[in-house]
């Protein structure tokens, strides 16, 4: 890296044992680089960037942080997995997110509508997750893994998968913010405790800032119960203290208090501090049919909504991203607001209106920026270059152990043997025919067994060893076995 490192005394910041250096021509932490250390982990004995660090994980020595490799008003029409995965660590301010909600239903744009095209489905089955997620969660965080699993029975699977398919794209979120930065997410009370529990784990619980309340008054009411007639943003921040600008409102009272003052109808007012409780709010009303700023778009947000967020939580020339980002709400709030913006939707028709309301707000006049030559539109993930691509060769692991992840989703994160929960650090591999006997490497020819089972079972048959167990009463013939691998001889 070619960074010409400054003078200590004003661009250098100590934390424990570690100096960090100022990259010249950058400001704020975004400019700090690496000092090199050799090993994975920072000790953990310092509050700030160390605990960030050690959240991280291994650091590249020769990596800088946050350097960004994605354009301005780029948007990604593609399913949103990959492309976070694609993007360096470390590099966004401010990320709101709007996924589905687990609410079982299909969504589609009315025809003739400007977002006519547009649909999304909501539904959670085992097609919408790959095997391997599960050890991929399971390695990172067991405990996110025992939360997602308890889901399932205390509400049903399609939780479970809705969870899984969440959390792989939650680390990488975690991964892409910055530690000044802050994550809303945008759900209902459908899953939203689950994802309490998910965002504390992900971003960790001292990271929570806020759950705001988004009332709204649309048609349509229950009668047999109270009408559900909010959603909840869970607000964190990314490791440090994130950026926060409080936000103020004008209420009208009837009488004069203390505090009020008198406006030019002759009201009394007082200009307060926005809470965490938008109910109604004349500044983030819900879009009715009626609404200019409606695209026909299923679920789509005001912008009033989103101008709020940005404005509370990043500064102008930051980056925001919305991974789901419909049609563009947050990029157009973003784009308003004087924000750089990063939109990702897996539907093709988020590109036309993208560019359409864009169009709608561009100031002509300035002539500085066309949506429609200038919105940069990517199906392709991009390429990270923050890390080192090759693994050196004493870090790859055997053929088997590319499996690993796979079949630990296969067998439902349980040992086939006896059908515990095993954590993934302790499973073990096992040849079901072994080798000695004839066995291959292949995949189809291994399971995954905790340690107790792999030692009954030896170098015996496989049919050897489930009569052992069925012996020592660790098995019987219903003992339920994982629906998508049942392994036999
Ligand atoms: C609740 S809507 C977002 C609405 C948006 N906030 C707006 O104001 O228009 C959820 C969006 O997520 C998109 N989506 C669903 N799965 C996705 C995925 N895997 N990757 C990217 N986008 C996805 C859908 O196409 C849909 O537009
Ligand atoms: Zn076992």
């Amino acid at each position: 890296m070619s960074a010409r490192v400054l003078g200590k005394k004003n661009n250098t910041v100590a934390s424990g044992n570690l100096t960090w250096q100022m990259v010249e021509g950058t400001s704020s932490l975004r400019g700090y680089i690496l000092p090199f250390f050799e090993g994975n982990y920072v000790p953990r004995d310092d509050t700030t960037w160390q605990d960030f660090l050690c959240e991280r994980g291994p650091v590249n020595t020769t990596a800088e942080l946050s350097l960004m490799n994605i354009k301005n008003r780029t948007l990604f029409i593609a399913d949103n997995l990959d492309i976070l995965r694609g993007i360096n660590s470390d590099c966004i301010d401010l990320i709101y997110l709007d996924p589905p909600f687990n609410s079982k239903k299909k969504y589609k744009a009315p025809i003739g509508s400007p977002a006519e095209g547009a649909e999304f489905k909501d539904i959670w089955t085992d097609e919408d997750i790959k095997a391997e997620w599960h050890g991929e969660i399971a390695e990172e965080n067991q405990e996110l893994y025992q939360v997602i699993q308890a889901s399932e029975v205390i509400y049903d699977k399609s939780m479970k998968i809705y969870l899984m398919a969440m959390a792989v794209r939650l680390f990488e979120m975690k991964r892409i913010l910055k530690p000044t930065g802050s994550i809303y997410l945008h759900c209902d009370a459908t899953a939203s405790h689950y994802l309490k529990l998910v965002m504390d784990s992900v971003f960790k619980k001292k990271n929570y800032q806020s759950e705001v309340i988004w009332g709204y008054r649309t048609q349509g009411v229950s009668k047999s119960s109270w009408p559900k007639k909010h959603d909840t943003l869970l607000h964190y921040g990314g490791g440090l203290k994130p950026t926060f600008h409080p936000q103020m409102q004008r209420i009208i009272y009837e009488k004069p208090f203390r505090h009020t003052k008198i406006d030019e109808k002759g009201r009394h007012y007082a200009d307060v501090y926005v809470r965490d409780v938008w109910d109604d709010d004349p500044e983030t009303k819900a879009l009715i049919s009626q609404s200019k700023e409606r695209t026909g778009w299923p679920t789509q947000k005001p912008l009033a909504l989103l101008e709020r967020i940005i404005k509370a939580s990043s500064n102008e020339g930051d980056i925001v991203l919305d991974p789901f980002c419909g049609c563009a709400t947050a990029c157009v709030a973003a784009e308003q607001l004087n924000r750089q913006w990063i939109g990702m939707d897996i539907s093709p028709s988020a590109e036309d209106i993208t560019k359409l309301r864009l169009e709608e707000i561009v100031d002509k006049e300035s002539n500085l920026f066309s949506p429609f030559t200038d919105v940069i539109i990517q199906t392709e993930p991009p390429v990270r270059t923050d890390r080192v691509e090759q693994v050196p060769p004493h870090k790859q692991l055997p053929k088997a152990h590319t499996y690993k992840h796979e079949i630990y989703g296969q067998q439902e994160g349980k040992c086939v043997g006896c059908n515990y929960s095993i954590p993934f650090r302790n499973i073990t591999i096992d040849h079901i025919v072994p080798i000695s006997k004839g066995g291959t490497d292949q995949k189809e020819n291994i399971q995954l067994l905790c340690n107790a089972c792999n030692s009954t079972k030896g170098a015996r048959s496989q049919s050897e060893f489930i009569a052992i167990l069925k012996e020592q009463g660790v098995r019987t013939d219903a003992t339920p076995r994982p629906e998508h691998r049942t392994p036999t001889e």
